[in-house]
């Protein structure tokens, strides 16, 4: 069988222990997996794009055929430039359904030959999302297990930054 390139795409802002519980099942499932951060974000991002980069590459750096780029514009363009042949998204619960289905659809509609691939966290991890660990994180709350370590880290030097 030929090789399978998956590119796994996000805004990964920040990263999550989920985001990376996905990319560690991912990696198992496809020869090459390509974590691609969204450069053209409409909303209004804590971390820049090269913090984001930055986070993956070290929260990925044990896992050898995981790579982390950037595209802009559309996903499947993206997809055909690389040569990939699957998308990766996660599933965490129901209500991520509706919105991953209605993705999934327009991106086969766009680009046929490309499969969309859904995997489900751990289940611990099934109630953590970017935004609410922004949230939590902003509002004075623990995010500990929930993000890397050192993305922690760094919310608290983003934090130490907005109060400077
Ligand atoms: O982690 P997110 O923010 O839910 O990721 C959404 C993402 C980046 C996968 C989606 O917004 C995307 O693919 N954007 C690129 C533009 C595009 O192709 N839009 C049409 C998708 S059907």
């Amino acid at each position: 069988m030929a090789e399978i390139l998956a590119i796994y795409p996000g805004s990964f802002d920040p990263i999550t222990n989920g985001h990376l519980d996905l990319i560690e099942r991912g990696s198992k499932l496809f020869n090459r997996l390509i974590v691609a951060v969204l450069t053209n974000l409409e909303k209004n991002p804590l971390f820049s794009v090269s913090e984001r980069v930055e986070m993956l590459q070290e929260a990925t750096h044990h896992i050898p055929n995981v790579r982390v780029d950037t595209f802009s514009g559309l996903l499947v363009d993206y997809a055909r430039q690389k040569h990939a042949q699957a998308i990766l998204r996660g599933i965490r619960a129901f209500t991520d359904y509706e919105y991953e289905l209605q993705m999934a659809l327009m991106n086969r509609k766009l680009a046929p030959d490309l499969e969309t691939v859904f995997l489900m966290p751990a289940l611990n991890y099934t109630y953590v999302s970017s935004r609410l660990v922004r949230e939590v994180f902003q509002l004075g709350g623990s995010v500990t297990c929930l993000v890397p370590e050192m993305v922690e880290k760094r919310l608290r030097e983003k934090g130490a930054e907005t109060v400077r």
